[in-house]
């Protein structure tokens, strides 16, 4: 029998300052801000009314579905990275690196990719804005503040104040008429030669069966209907950046990703997110007037079909433009 030799490993302590933060003050939004319908003015038309689910219809009516659903949005997160090997494809690496930028992320949940990205750039300051406050209240690097607010309301900062935005996973929370809001609010925020860049995931599952199909299309029917969101926000998130006048140099990247474990780890984790966000959207969907248990085993038995398929893909986007 071999010996187990161990060496002594020297652990750099982080200062204490850089990952603990006294509570801030969060702002309490008042109650009516989280009805289902808000009257905003919308660009263009006056007075259009503008459906938002970012409430708890969407992510659970209590602590444990919300809980739930930040483990999702890690999960999310770290397989988006994967997939990319980055966090963002803007071409600001420099700027994040050698600058203090200013960053912000919009809707950023569970605050997964501001926390992962402000560790690597510890020079920029970057800030997480939602309407829920799922992000972290104390535990965070120096260099990050949330706070939570409303993108379709005016957000809390002056003109031309970020160096990059970045919005993800906003398909299921914003209509078509608030991504155009919530584009032009945000280009006011950022600065001119800013970058703004948004990631979407399609949930078209390129080569499904009929159970994956009827499972997706009754999703999206029932969306549509109950809130008027589309879960295919790609084409919304395209169109949004390239018509808004102040916007320049657009970019796109997209890759297919498989979907099951004949696509390895990844493949594995985008089945798994497939069947985990169908299963949280439980009460936004009313679990399709079935049973709890009924709908649970209708998202089962669909993700079962795609595993045996071994060809299905879904498609993740990138879009990405600088500020005139
Ligand atoms: C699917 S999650 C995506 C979270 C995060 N961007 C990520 O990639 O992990 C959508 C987030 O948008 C937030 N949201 C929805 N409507 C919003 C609004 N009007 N203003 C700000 N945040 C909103 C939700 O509370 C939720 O945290």
């Amino acid at each position: 029998m071999g010996r187990i030799h161990s060496k002594s490993v020297q652990v750099q302590v982080m200062p204490r300052d850089r990952y603990y933060q006294k509570p801030t003050q969060i702002q309490t939004m008042p109650r009516d801000r989280y009805k289902q319908k808000c009257s905003i003015s919308s660009p263009g038309s006056s007075n259009t009314t503008i459906t938002y689910v970012g409430d708890t219809k969407m992510y659970g009516k209590n602590e444990a579905q919300r809980n739930d659903e930040c483990d999702r949005l890690h999960m999310a997160h770290f397989s988006i990275r994967d997939l990319w090997k980055s966090n963002f494809s803007s071409p600001i690496e420099d700027l994040l690196t050698n600058k203090r930028a200013k960053v912000l992320d919009v809707g950023c949940g569970a605050g997964t990719w501001v926390l992962d990205t402000s560790l690597n750039y510890p020079k920029s300051e970057f800030y997480g804005i939602d309407i829920l406050p799922l992000f972290p209240q104390c535990i965070k690097p120096s260099n990050v503040t949330f706070s939570q607010c409303d993108i379709l309301q005016r957000l809390p900062y002056d003109d031309n104040v970020f160096d990059y935005i970045h919005m993800r996973f906003m398909g299921s929370s914003l209509t078509r008429s608030a991504w155009e809001y919530a584009i032009k609010e945000l280009v006011r925020v950022l600065k001119s030669g800013g970058y703004i860049e948004i990631c979407e995931i399609d949930n078209i599952w390129v080569n499904e069966g009929p159970r994956a199909g009827k499972l997706r299309s009754q999703a999206i029917r029932t969306l549509i209907r109950k809130y008027n969101v589309c879960l295919m926000s790609s084409p919304l998130a395209r169109r949004t950046l390239r018509e808004n006048n102040q916007l320049t140099d657009f970019h796109q990247e997209k890759k297919m990703v498989p979907m099951g474990s004949w696509g390895g780890k990844l493949g594995e984790v985008f089945l798994e997110n497939a069947r985990w966000g169908a299963k949280n959207l439980k009460s936004a969907v009313d679990s399709f007037g079935m049973s709890d248990v009924r709908y649970d085993t209708m998202i089962d038995s669909a993700m079962n079909e795609i595993e045996l398929k071994k060809n299905v893909f879904d498609t993740v986007h990138r879009f990405w433009a600088k500020k005139l």
